[in-house]
């Protein structure tokens, strides 16, 4: 039988959790897996006993059929030389040009909603170009979206049909072996190949570029330099592109389209925003320097991403025993934890399924810090998170200045894809602001 885990996610994880409690010791394909729950344990797994725990589960194998070996899914030596290489690109002062091309994204959708009054846009469909194109740009130099190193649509459908390709083989209980030319396995191939072309081009351009010569873009915002200069090979410079393509922008993509629909149902915190946006902004569009001074934002934005974690399950597999909250995991275990289910403890999150913004201008810290892991924690915690935080609050600043947002119809069921997916997309109207 297919473990519940794999039918119904979300539903399995959270009464798993409230019937059996922190850590959960339970089969998966006939072999010890442990599900947890508690705020030590997963500190334990992230974080400090990081070293016991590796990236061979599931979860990242599969995930690695489309990435390869990038920064995602591996281990050990050549993840951390690899993780040293790229960092730079992460830095702090690259995060103006990250703001810069957050207003592009922002025009993306905006255009959609003014081709006509009240025009009801999927969201989700335009946010998922708009976050893509920023990942090219500011990260890689690249236009993947409008023409230039690839299709952006043709780019997008090939993530989309990978991911699928990707979810489904996780999901069942048995796998075709590699080389199969089953349909999925097929339908994978086509789909790495626009990937892999993508990237080639993105690729051959930055090596022609630096043929010729030094010029004005710092390293800071180059990762494909630094993996270069790092003497990094065309492959593993190739995983290390898919991944960061597609850990970069579909997550960010779900965050915004989840927030953006919280907000069309909490008129009252937009209320908010605008009273922050007017005081801060007086009119002007958001820059990087802006994002410390808008407080209600980032705690929109924080909330969004407790009540919909993009990245819902983060899996290890046990490489030496260990002990969890009193638990005994034996090596080879399957241990799984999960934002959604932790952003959910009533012990840390009064009512938990209200959207509060207040939880985070409170400022009372305490367990809190702990239980939210949106970007994981430890050695591992998400390369991209001040790029994705930057993002975020200038999309969100710049779309809602001189607007609200309106939902049309129910909230959509949560697909748990590898990202939180809204099923059948989101679709908003935005209103002038009175
Ligand atoms: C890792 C979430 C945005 C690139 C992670 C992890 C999480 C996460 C939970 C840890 C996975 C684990 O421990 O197994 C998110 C969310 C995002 C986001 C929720 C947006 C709201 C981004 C962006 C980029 C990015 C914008 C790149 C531009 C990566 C990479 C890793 C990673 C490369 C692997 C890091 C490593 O292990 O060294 N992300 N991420 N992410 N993320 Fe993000």
């Amino acid at each position: 039988a297919v473990p519940g885990i794999m039918r119904d996610a979300l539903p399995f994880l959270e009464r798993t959790a409230a019937r059996y409690g922190d850590v959960v010791p339970f089969p998966v394909r006939g072999r010890p897996a442990v599900l947890v729950n508690g705020v030590a344990g997963v500190r334990r797994v992230l974080q400090d006993n990081h070293r016991a725990y590796g990236k061979g589960t599931v979860q990242y194998t599969s995930l690695s059929l489309v990435t390869g070996a990038g920064l995602l899914t591996t281990d050990g030596e050549v993840w951390r030389a690899h993780r040293r290489a790229a960092q730079p690109a992460f830095h702090r002062d690259t995060l103006g040009h990250v703001a810069a091309e957050s207003l592009r994204a922002a025009d993306l959708v905006r255009v959609e909603w003014d081709t006509a009054p009240g025009r009801v846009v999927d969201v989700d469909d335009v946010v998922v170009r708009a976050t893509l194109a920023v990942v090219g740009r500011a990260l890689l130099g690249a236009d993947l979206v409008d023409g230039g190193a690839a299709d952006g649509h043709r780019l997008v459908a090939a993530v989309h049909e990978a991911l699928a390709v990707v979810v489904r083989r996780a999901q069942q209980p048995w796998t075709a072996p590699p080389g199969l030319p089953t349909p999925a396995a097929r339908r994978l191939e086509r789909a790495r190949r626009t990937l892999d072309d993508a990237c080639a081009t993105v690729l051959a351009d930055r090596r022609a570029a630096l043929a010729a010569g030094p010029h004005g873009r710092g390293p800071g915002h180059d990762v494909l330099g630094l993996l270069l200069a790092a003497g990094l090979t065309d492959g593993e410079i190739r995983d290390e592109l898919v991944t960061l393509v597609i850990a970069g922008h579909e997550t960010v993509a779900a965050s915004l389209a989840w927030t953006l629909r919280l907000l069309a149902e909490h008129p009252e915190v937009v209320a908010r925003v605008h009273a922050e946006l007017d005081t801060v902004l007086d009119g002007r569009r958001p820059g990087w320097e802006d994002v410390p001074r808008l407080p209600v934002v980032r705690a929109v934005v924080d909330e969004g991403l407790r009540l919909y974690p993009p990245a819902w399950v983060v899996t290890r597999r046990a490489l030496e025993d260990d002990v969890l909250d009193g638990v005994a995991v034996p090596a080879g275990s399957l241990v799984i934890t999960s934002p959604w289910v932790h952003h959910r403890r009533p012990d840390v999150w009064p009512d938990p399924e209200r959207f509060d913004v207040d939880r985070w201008l409170d400022r009372a810290p305490g367990a809190r810090r702990d239980a939210y892991i949106p970007f994981g924690a430890g050695p591992r915690l998400c390369i991209g998170r001040d790029f994705a935080l930057v993002e975020s609050v200038v999309v969100l600043a710049d779309l809602l200045r001189d607007r609200s947002v309106a939902p049309a119809g129910p909230r959509p069921a949560v697909v748990p894809s590898v990202t939180l997916r809204p099923r059948g997309g989101m679709h908003l109207a935005a209103r002038p602001r009175r």
